[in-house]
This record gives structure tokens, sequence and C-alpha cells, in this order.
């Protein structure tokens, strides 16, 4: 099998993703299980999976909002920033409807997608993330922010009594803090989660150790 194949030569391996399907979280989970069982590192599956799903569906959510907000300019009159959330919860309700189809349908067409690469390099495996837009500074300030209050709170819990409220989150805007939460139980930090945005893309990308040193303490 293919994926068998690139593992075991260790090429790089890209999934490329227009949405959140079955048959993507399928390939996805398979690769995690074959990368992490030649690595001897089968407990990894699940957390890792769980940590880039999110990645994905971030990704995806930021290509789909892209597609949305095309047409959407700002009033120069009145409060835009009241504006922009209004705009922001019709997205949300587009999402929320079954698969998102129609924007689905439209990433298809104008071939705006989600690469997700994985590669393992002296026993450390990196998954990254690619979507097509940048960050705007005040988004990517608003990640490092969520970041740090995360890396200071011992549990979700406790970051949700510690954290203001955003009126302009996207969603529960807790996908990135429960990735930060996953890398702390796995005996890692903040930092092996590195998100970086230019002109062309923005890239989150995960960096595990695979060395017997990094193995998860039971
Ligand atoms: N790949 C990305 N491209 C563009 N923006 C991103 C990307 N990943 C994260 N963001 C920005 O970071 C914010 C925080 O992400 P996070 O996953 O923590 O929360 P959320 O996706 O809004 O909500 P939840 O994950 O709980 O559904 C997003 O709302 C989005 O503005
Ligand atoms: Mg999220």
């Amino acid at each position: 099998m293919e994926i068998q194949k690139a593992i075991d030569s260790n090429k790089k391996i890209c999934i490329l993703a227009y949405s959140v399907t079955d048959a993507i979280e399928q390939k996805l989970h398979l690769v995690l299980e074959r990368i992490l069982y030649k690595y001897d590192h089968p407990k990894l599956i699940s957390p890792i999976y769980t940590c880039v799903k999110e990645l994905l569906m971030n990704a995806v959510k930021a290509n789909f909002k892209n597609i949305y907000f095309e047409d959407y300019q700002p009033q120069t009159t009145g409060d835009s920033a009241l504006d922009y959330q209004l705009a922001l919860k019709l997205f949300k309700l587009e999402m929320s409807r079954e698969n998102a189809g129609y924007l689905e349908q439209l990433a298809r067409k104008w071939n705006i997608h989600v690469k997700i690469f994985f590669w393992v390099e002296n026993h450390i495996m990196h998954v990254k993330v690619i979507n097509p837009a940048q960050m705007t500074s005040q988004e990517i300030n608003k990640v490092r922010q969520k970041l740090k209050e995360a890396s200071e709170c011992e549990d979700i819990a406790e970051y949700f009594i510690k954290a203001d409220d955003d009126p302009e989150r996207e969603g529960a805007g807790l996908g990135l803090v429960m990735i930060s939460m996953m890398l702390k139980s796995l005996k890692l930090s903040h930092r092996n989660l590195i998100i970086a945005t230019d002109k062309e893309s923005t890239q989150a990308t995960l960096i595990i150790p695979l060395n017997a040193r990094y193995a998860i303490i039971e």
C-alpha cells in the first residue's frame, strides 16, 4: 500500500483536503497510526490525531471563511466591529449546516484546499497543516495571547475561568487551547505547536519527538 511504502522509505506524505470528510479523517488516522506504530508509540495515536484534526478544522474553516467573506466589505460608516460580528454570526450559521456543502463546492471549484504534510526527521515527527491565506496581525496576536494564557493554566476549566470572552471568536475558541493542554499532558509544551503566517499561507506545525526520552509517562 502507498502509505506504508512511503512510511517505510521515510518519504514525506501529503493529504489534500477541501473539507473535513469521513474519508479524510480515515486517511489522517491511518497515516498517523502507521507512523506511530513504526516508531513504537501507539499510545500517541489518539491524542495526536485529535490535535491534527483540530488544526485541519481550523484550516478548512479559514478557507471557508475567506470564500464566505470574499465579497464582504466592512461599512465605512457606522460601527464596523458590530458589522463584522454580525457577518461572523451568519458565517457560523452557514458552517453549522450539514457539511457546509455549498462552501465545500466553491472550495473545490476554486481549488482552495488544505495540505497536511507528515514527515519524520531524526525521530522527530512533524505534521504541518497549510491553508492558503494569511492571518491578520490581530488574529495572530489573539492566538499568541490565547496560547500564552493556556500555558499558564493547569486545565481547560482554569482557562475558562481566567480567559476573557472574545465577541469576535469564530467557534468556542478552545481548539488551540485543547492542543496546548494535550501537549502538556504528553510532557511536551505549547512550543511544540508552531503557528506561522506569511503573504501566501498559514502553517500550523506540530513537532512530536518519538525517541525514548520523550515516551509518554503512564
Ligand atoms: N489555519 C488557520 N488559518 C487562519 N486562522 C486560523 C487558523 N487556525 C486558527 N486560526 C484563528 O485562530 C482562532 C482560534 O482558533 P481555535 O481553534 O483556538 O478556536 P476556534 O476554531 O475559533 O474555535 P473551536 O476550535 O473551539 O471551534 C480561530 O478562530 C482563527 O481566527
Ligand atoms: Mg478551532
